[in-house]
Parts: structure tokens; sequence; C-alpha cells
């Protein structure tokens, strides 16, 4: 897989954002509804799907295990099912999402050999929820040449209690569950949006699945599904990211496409005196004089703080006035940004699973590069909003999960250009 790999982000920051954005299908509910897809023979088609670098990997992994997934517009069809047994080394090394194609894998072929996956490197993020629930439900698991094994002749139901709420497993054992005998439980499950467009789609391609956004969801298994037509939720934290840039920078935003229902928590720290929020027909309308509060936050799983807006509001906080705070509870080691926003002049103190930003109201432009996806978006609200020029790389991070960050932008009246392709 080769990619471009020496873009860069050139931005003259200090414009206030003024225009519309749409929010397409998210990420996180497109990766684990394209892996799905490989449990039925029939196509499954998704809409909306965004034009991101992780979507197109998960379809090269697809196609590396013998499933045919085209793309009409934002329509993508995932047709074939699942033949292959065994994540391609390459593929799996770089993108985290090759763990979906455990269950897969599993119920279609009896087996699943998976190498150790990749995607951000935020923290040690293990597999034993993901392996802990396919054990109860009957599969035998060792390690062999490097590899993750997973076989299983037949799948049996069972309760799985989840000792974390897990995204990722929560995903995978959901799908698993559809093939298994009886009926499964999933106890402590995650209560991610993305994890109902899953249930969502499962339901249409035949599963009985209930319970989504609870913490117990319940599977009838059904054996082999059929196809389907389903649409991902809209990306809450594409949403919340252009959000906070506004919020940075001022000026003003109509968001098309968003749910206010899974910004909560975001937007409870971006509403403050010099912020306005309104809702009409659907859209959101969003307009800040660009003067942040200084805030707390904790992240934890949904409806709690999402970690993937740690970083974006960090830079938030730096151009807040007074100490703000960060308690990262969800992955260990993701804050790799708070150095790179301090070669802008940011104050941040980090200690363990704390930080603390001495904000300043300022930051001044500077070269900076994108330790991973998120940090990579906290980094383009920093430069927007700072003095001067900032030049990010590392770009490739970014667009892993924003399509085109600095069309997104520029079409609000940003100076924000890519160089180097
Ligand atoms: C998903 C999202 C990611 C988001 C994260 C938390 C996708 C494709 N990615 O990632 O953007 O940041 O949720 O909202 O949807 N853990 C274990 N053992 C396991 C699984 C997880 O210890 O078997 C730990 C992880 O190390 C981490 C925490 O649980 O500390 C949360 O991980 P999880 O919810 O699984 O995140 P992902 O599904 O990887």
């Amino acid at each position: 897989m080769k990619r471009e790999r020496e873009a860069r982000l050139v931005v003259r920051g200090g414009k206030k954002l003024l225009g519309d954005v749409t929010v397409h299908g998210a990420k996180n509910a497109v990766l684990p509804m394209l892996a799905a897809g490989m449990l039925s023979d029939e196509p499954v088609t998704l809409t909306d799907c965004p034009r991101i670098t992780d979507v197109e990997d998960m379809a090269t992994m697809l196609g590396a295990l013998g499933c045919a997934v085209t793309r009409e517009g934002r329509s993508m069809t995932v047709c074939g099912g699942c033949l292959g047994s065994e994540t391609p080394a390459e593929l799996a090394g770089v993108m985290r999402s090759s763990v979906f194609m455990l269950a897969p894998m599993l119920v279609r072929t009896g087996e699943a050999r998976m190498h150790a996956p990749g995607g951000c490197r935020i923290g040690a993020r293990p597999t034993d929820i993901h392996l802990d629930g396919l054990r109860r439900l009957g599969a035998k698991i060792s390690e062999e040449d490097g590899c993750i094994v997973c076989r299983a002749d037949r799948l049996k139901g069972a309760d799985i209690v989840l000792r974390y709420p897990s995204v990722g497993a929560t995903e995978n054992l959901l799908m698993a569950a559809t093939a298994a005998e009886g009926r499964t439980r999933i106890i402590g499950a995650a209560r991610e949006p993305e994890i109902s467009s899953l249930a969502d789609l499962l339901r249409k391609m035949g599963a009985a699945v209930g319970g989504e956004g609870t913490p117990v969801l319940t599977v009838e298994g059904a054996g082999r599904l059929s196809g389907a037509v389903a649409a991902p939720v809209p990306d809450r934290i594409v949403a919340a990211t252009v959000l906070t840039a506004v919020a940075v920078c001022g000026g003003k935003v109509a968001l098309s496409g968003a749910q206010i229902g899974h910004l909560g928590a975001v937007l409870s720290r971006l509403l403050s005196g010099g912020t306005r929020l309104t809702e009409h027909g659907g859209v959101l309308i969003f307009e800040s004089d660009g003067v942040p509060s200084p805030c707390r936050i904790e992240t934890g799983p949904y409806p709690l703080f999402p970690t993937d807006m740690q970083a974006p509001l960090m830079a938030y906080m730096c151009f807040a006035r007074g100490t703000s705070s960060v308690r990262e509870t969800v992955f260990e080691s993701r804050f790799a940004h708070a150095a790179e926003l301090a070669k802008m002049g940011a104050e941040i103190g980090v200690a363990g699973s704390y930080a603390f930003v001495n904000g300043r109201g300022e930051l001044k432009g500077a070269r900076v590069h994108a330790p991973d996806l998120r940090g990579g978006a906290g980094l383009v609200i920093a430069a927007l909003a700072a003095e001067g020029e900032s030049v990010i790389s590392g770009v490739g991070h970014i667009d892993r999960g924003y399509e085109r960050i600095e069309e997104l932008f520029s079409s609000l009246g940003a100076d924000i250009v890519r160089t180097g392709e």
C-alpha cells in the first residue's frame, strides 16, 4: 500500500469561519458495517460513506479476504461473503479496524487468524475483551506464529459480561452472536451511536438484535444473513471538530446532517456566554465570538466526553484565558499532541492521565507534526486560530478520518492549503 507521505497543510490563522457544512456517515460506524457485509453472500449496501483512507483500507482488506467492494458516489456495496481466514499482515499492521475481521472470518470459515492490529498509537489497545467474548461463544483461541487464532465449527449463544464497554469488542461480539445458536446477551456493552448503526444493519440483514443504546444487547442467532441497504449515523466527531473550530476562531456555521443528541458532552463545554446554538429543520446553527472559556473534561465511554474529541478540546483550551484540565480515562498516552501544541506556545503540563492547560488566549503559528488522527485535528484547529503561519506534517493520519480537511475549512473561509502532493 503506497501512500503520499510528504503532504503538508499550510495554515495562516486568524480567519473567522462562516458557511455551511454537511456531515456524512461516521467512520466508526462504516468500518464495522463494512465488516458485517461479509456475513452475507448477498450484496450489502451502505449509503453515505465518507471518502477517507480508513474506509479505503477497509475495502482493500475485505478484497484481500475474497469479498468484492464497489463504490458509487457515497454508496458502498460489499458482495460475496468472507472467504479468507487470515488478515493480511501488511494491512493489519496499519489498521486497528482489522480486528473487525475476527467475527466474519470465524463465522464464515470456522477460523480467524489475526495479525496484531495497528491504527493510531494511542496506548496498548489490547484485544482481550474481544477474545474472552468469542471464547464464551465457544471459540478456541490460541497463538500461532505471531497470529491470534480463533477456531469454532459452531458458536453457541451465551451471556457475555464485558469488563469494560469496549466499542470494538461490542461490535465484534454482536456480529459473531448473529451466527451463534440460541440467545446471546452482551452485558456491560458499549452504548456509542455507531453501535446502533451496526445493530440496525444486522436487523435489516435478518438478525434479531435488540437493546442497542443500553448496556445489555440481545441477539437471537439467525444463521446465514441476507443482503440489505442501511445508512451509518452521521459522524459526530467530524461535527464536533467543526463546532470546536468555530468556537475558537469565531464565526457562524450551519451544520447539516449532524444529530444534536450525539453531541451533548462536547456542546456542554463549547456553549458559553459568547456562543449560540439554534436548530432549524434539522440544521444546527452555531455562532461564536471566538472567545473560549476555560473548562474541564474527563473522557469516558458514551455518553461521557468522547476521547476522540480530547485533542481538539485541548487546542480550544489554549485559546481560553485561565486554567483548564483534561483527564483521559479511555486510552493511556493519548497526549502526543500536547508537545506539538507547546511548539505553538501552549503551556501544557502532562502528569499520567491528566493534562493541565494554562490558557493564554493565543498561540503562534509553528511547524508541527500530527502524531495521530485526532491529535492532527487538534493541531488544525490550533493553526486555524493561531497568529501567523503553521505547517502541519503527518497529514496521512488526518486523512484517515477527515475528508480533505483543508477543503472543509477553506470552504468556511479559512486560509488552509495542502502542499507536497
Ligand atoms: C473505538 C473507536 C475509536 C475511539 C474508541 C473509544 C472505531 C473504529 N474506533 O476504538 O475512534 O477512540 O472506540 O471511543 O470505532 N480495551 C481493552 N481490551 C480490549 C478492547 C479494548 O483493554 O479487548 C481497552 C482499550 O485499550 C482502551 C479502551 O478499552 O483503553 C477502549 O477501547 P475500545 O472501546 O475497544 O476502542 P476501539 O473500539 O479500539
